[in-house]
């Protein structure tokens, strides 16, 4: 497969298309939002609230991160739990401001862990809701214009928990009924899509953090001792590996982060697209998969 490198302002991915991402007020959607616009994207941008800061950030602090780049930022304040979020409507919002979108990336999700009894039929909904039913409808409201187009990429962000238990690890096993439950539908929803648009010049595929990804929550949850530092990859990686999915040839992956890295020996850039980030080269990442451990941030 052949990716550009270098990427970055210089030599931008994804200069000239439109890209919607969802739940870029912070974590993984923020960064890629952030990477998107200096590869060249004008980016819609959408959470619960432009001004709510969680987890020390907001969607307007995205909006300000993006901005001066010489592409457009558009926020789009939107709840994608509510049973009644109007996604045609949303993908017009966009259409109106920045013309057709090219790239939609659903990464916006919900994933607590607790025991299987004790889910209640409201969480159940709304985790369907953010982790499926949005990301199918926002679909549904991109894929006639991209099909018609005769190009696009649409990138689901899946999780590790949509795998059968691994109970060997611990991690992916007890409490996550509901979250892996969902992904994994995300996933097969994923492939049916990407199967109906073969040949099309539509891509579509999920991409899962190796493990977990050191977003402001994750590395909360490191601080508490939760999750190992050694168990995370950096926001980095991950977007790199979404960045190959939105401008690249592939389609119908169900990708985990370091493995696509790997698999297409990809450099990893810093979110402005430049520096290499040290630590996480492909040598680097091979050896995790020679030895079975991650190299560290
Ligand atoms: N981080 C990891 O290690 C990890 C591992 C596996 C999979 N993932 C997946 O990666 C994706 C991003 O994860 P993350 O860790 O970056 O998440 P995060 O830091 O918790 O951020 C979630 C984003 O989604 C938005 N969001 C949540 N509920 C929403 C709703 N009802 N309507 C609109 N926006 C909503 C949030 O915005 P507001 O709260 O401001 O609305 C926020 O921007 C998720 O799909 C997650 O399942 C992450």
């Amino acid at each position: 497969v052949e990716h550009p490198t270098p990427t970055g302002p210089q030599h931008p991915a994804c200069k000239g298309r439109v890209a919607l991402v969802t739940g870029a007020s912070r974590g993984i959607g923020k960064a890629l939002a952030t990477r998107l616009a200096a590869e060249g994207a004008d980016v819609a941008v959408v959470a619960r609230s432009l001004d709510a800061v969680r987890r020390g950030t907001s969607l307007s602090d995205t909006v300000a991160s993006i901005s001066g780049q010489g592409t457009e930022a558009l926020a789009i304040e939107a709840d994608l739990g509510d049973p009644e979020f109007d996604a045609a409507a949303l993908v017009q919002q966009v259409e109106d401001r920045l013309g057709p979108v090219d790239i939609l990336v659903n990464n916006a999700g919900t994933g607590h862990f607790k025991p299987f009894v004790d889910w209640t039929p409201d969480e159940m909904h709304t985790a369907q809701q953010i982790n499926v039913w949005t990301p199918w409808e926002l679909s549904r409201g991109c894929v006639p214009g991209m099909r018609a187009r005769g190009t696009g990429w649409i990138l689901n962000i899946s999780s590790a928990v949509a795998t059968v238990p691994n109970t060997a690890t611990g991690f992916v096993g007890a409490g996550g009924s509901l979250y892996g439950g969902t992904k994994a539908m995300l996933n097969r929803v994923t492939a049916s899509l990407a199967a109906e648009l073969d040949g099309s010049g539509v891509r579509a595929n999920t991409l899962a953090p190796q493990s977990a990804t050191a977003t402001e929550g994750v590395l909360i949850n490191i601080e508490r001792g939760f999750i190992r530092e050694e168990d995370t990859e950096p926001l980095e990686t991950m977007v790199e590996a979404a960045l190959e999915l939105v401008s690249g040839e592939l389609t119908g992956r169900i990708a985990y982060s370091l493995g696509l890295l790997d698999e297409l020996k990809r450099p990893v850039r810093d979110l402005r697209g430049e520096a290499l980030v040290d630590g996480w080269q492909p040598d680097d990442v091979a050896r995790y998969f020679a030895t079975g451990r991650f190299p560290h941030r």
